[in-house]
């Protein structure tokens, strides 16, 4: 078992964000990286699409046999961890958007939280900040056509700017000092949605939390290490429209399969 690679998936790439941080804190593991993309995106699907489609998938890496599985999505995560918790048999890694350490952090009192739609209407989203910020201004800003947008013209492309220009300035000028990337393809606009903040900003992603908390459910679990640092990623969609954005985003050249769930 323990020599069997971590599975980690995602609408489509912006789960390697959070894979970037696995493998710098677990290098000797193996990971299976699957990019949902012909679902791509997640943001604006009924939660009971996702919940299916989760389960589906979780249940799919199963056969395919990983030993732990990281939602590195955190749109996935509202809608399916549970369900997915609740048909496999293996260690499961969700994320939430990072409004906890986002309240130990903020001077002004305004937090901003950008997110997809269906994130941020989440009760698990409500329940996190009835928790732990109920006390604070929680600004949260759906950023509909956000993750697409990174994904298919790139993080730098117009359409990405124009729609950055709507959804941070509001932030701004409402004085939050702390934004919570709360989905996985904001960090790689992180720079973007910084200089659009005033300086000392602090942007919070949840890749580093959920690493450590993968290494903790490994090492309790007794199945840490056993892996060579391998990496394969698959796409529901079709490698070849994807393999350009993975070799810009991951800064090398990934080979790209596909891989039906
Ligand atoms: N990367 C995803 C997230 O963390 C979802 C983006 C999408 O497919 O809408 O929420």
């Amino acid at each position: 078992m323990k020599s069997k690679p971590i599975a980690v998936f995602d609408s489509g790439l912006g789960g390697l964000t959070v894979l970037r941080a696995l493998r710098d804190r677990l290098p000797q593991e193996d990971f299976f990286y699957f990019a949902d993309t012909r679902f791509l995106p997640y943001g604006d699907r009924p939660e009971v699409f996702l919940k299916e489609r989760g389960v589906l998938i979780a249940e799919a890496l199963v056969r395919r046999g990983v030993k732990a599985l990281v939602i590195a999505c955190n749109t996935a995560t509202a809608a399916a961890a549970e369900a997915i918790r609740a048909a496999i048999d293996l260690p499961v890694v969700a994320l939430e958007p990072g409004v906890k350490p986002a309240v130990g952090l903020t001077r002004s009192g305004v937090i901003g939280v950008l997110a997809t739609t269906r994130t941020l209407h989440s009760e698990r989203f409500q329940r996190l900040v009835g928790n732990h910020a109920h006390h604070l201004q929680v600004l949260a800003q759906a950023c509909p056509g956000l993750a697409e947008a990174i994904e298919v013209q790139g993080p730098d492309s117009p359409v990405v700017a124009a729609l950055l220009d709507g959804f941070v300035a509001p932030l701004a000028t409402a004085g939050a000092d702390v934004i919570v990337l709360g989905c996985t393809h904001y960090p790689w606009v992180a720079d973007a949605i910084a200089r659009r903040m005033p300086p000392g900003t602090t942007l919070l992603d949840t890749g580093e939390p959920v690493a450590r908390q993968l290494e903790r459910l490994l090492t309790t679990s007794d199945l840490l290490g056993g892996g060579e640092g391998r990496l394969r990623v698959a796409t529901s969609g079709a490698p070849a429209a994807v393999i350009a954005t993975v070799n810009r985003l991951w800064g090398e050249h990934l080979p790209v399969e596909y891989w039906e769930p």
